[in-house]
């Protein structure tokens, strides 16, 4: 059952001093290299129906008082492994003490750990956590999100991982997007060929029985090499799935060239990403997705994100919430991260958190920019925008609206309604 909402046919939102607009309507993205041209302006809002409906005040059944906030589109987190049973508080302190994460991962720690606390956690646990996790998730400004399996590490396991990513959509406010991560790591009893020879009779269940609209693959050395992830771009063009990636996370194995040639809608981490591999990205229209609080909690490198944004890359940014490398929840946070570290503008961030995520997952034609028609999925910050990456830590949400619903208030927001 979902929280609580409060509904109304018509809401006006008045007082704002910022409303993030991208330059024009319809755009399916917005290269990095154009995010100066985002419009952050004082309007009134008037959502009707679920949709943004005009930039002027109207008569409204739900009147609210927007005086001193910032109005942006929900964040869209399009790289998360939800869901996934337990943590790995443990492995964190030895990775802090100097252990590596590929070393964990050779002893059978790492995600061979998620993969067996998920096969030990029956439906109702793995959905419980996961549920807590997005309601988390939507109080820090989270409206859309993707899942992905990847735990499951055998054809019945990750099966059965995106029929509860689809079961989850039904439990929370925001809109999902299943993804199908068939090579994580090399099951026990395979090598990495022989079970790739297993997912090609695997793909078609998939497409055909899941609601899954993207394959994804981790390349890396205690994982699948490049041969793979070509073998995946052919798999998910003959299935109709989109390809993503998880690719130059802690080596840089070239991936990215392979990724394009393949017409990956995404290449996700790219800390060790090849100098000579940013032009091509940022040429195509594959999305670079960087993963800060990755890079932050696993002590990895970090993306030349300055870089791609200056060439004109579809730069998104995502939690990447795992078990593992980044327990993160918060985009705010990420927004902060990404901000300090990559030497980005608060709007960069939030260019990359909004509609150019929503563009990685493909639903930026539904939402993830404020234009009119486009799906109500909108926040309320108390904060003008370039202080969600200067207030590290601060929450600005005071309340998000999912289609239209006003899906979360916080405590001090409410004597700004006004029926
Ligand atoms: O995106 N690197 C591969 N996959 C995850 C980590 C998964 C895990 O450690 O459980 C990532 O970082
Ligand atoms: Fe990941």
């Amino acid at each position: 059952m979902r929280s609580p909402t409060i509904r109304a046919e018509t809401i006006c939102l008045t007082g704002a001093v910022q409303v993030l607009r991208p330059p024009i309507d319809g755009l399916p993205f917005l290269r990095h290299d154009r995010a100066g041209e985002l419009r952050l302006e004082p309007l009134p809002v008037t959502l009707t129906g679920g949709r943004i409906a005009a930039w002027e005040e109207s008569p409204a059944e739900l009147r609210i008082d927007a005086s001193g906030c910032a109005i942006v589109p929900g964040f869209v987190d399009c790289h998360t492994h939800l869901p996934f049973a337990g943590w790995r508080a443990g492995e964190y302190e030895r990775r802090v003490a100097g252990a590596s994460y590929e070393e964990i991962a050779r002893e059978g720690g790492g995600i061979a750990a998620s993969a067996h606390a998920l096969a030990e956690a029956d439906d109702a646990e793995m959905l419980g956590q996961s549920r807590a996790l997005a309601a988390e998730m939507l109080a820090w400004g989270t409206t859309a999100f993707e899942t992905k399996s990847g735990y499951g590490l055998s054809a019945e396991g990750e099966l059965r991982a995106l029929r509860l990513a689809a079961e989850l959509e039904a439990l929370v406010d925001q809109a999902t997007v299943s993804t199908a991560l068939l090579a994580h790591a090399v099951p026990p009893g395979y090598t990495a060929d022989s079970w790739i020879e297993e997912v090609e009779a695997l793909v078609p269940r998939v497409a055909g029985e899941t609601g899954a609209s993207a394959l994804d693959i981790y390349v890396e050395s205690v994982a699948f090499s490049n041969r793979h992830l070509a073998r995946f771009g052919d798999l998910a063009r003959e299935n109709g799935l989109s390809l993503r990636c998880h690719v130059e996370q802690f080596n840089t194995n070239r991936s990215v060239p392979v990724a394009l040639a393949h017409g990956a809608r995404s290449v996700d981490h790219l800390a060790c990403l090849h100098p000579d591999d940013i032009g091509p990205l940022a040429g195509s229209e594959c999305a670079a997705v960087l993963l800060p609080g990755a890079e932050f909690m696993a002590d990895e490198s970090l993306a030349p994100a300055r870089e791609l944004a200056d060439a004109g890359a579809i730069c998104a940014l995502a939690t990447d919430l795992n078990p593992g490398t980044s327990p993160l929840v918060a985009i705010p946070l990420v927004v902060g991260l990404a901000v300090r570290r990559y030497g980005w503008s608060a709007v960069e961030a939030l260019l990359a958190t909004t509609h150019n995520a929503a563009w990685v997952i493909g639903l930026h034609e539904r939402l993830g920019s404020l234009e009119v028609g486009k799906s109500a999925d909108i926040l309320l910050l108390d904060v003008p925008i370039e202080q969600i990456p200067y207030r590290l830590g601060h929450n600005p949400v005071l309340a998000a609206f999912r289609a239209g619903e006003l899906v979360h208030l916080r405590d001090d927001a409410r004597p700004r309604l006004r029926s």
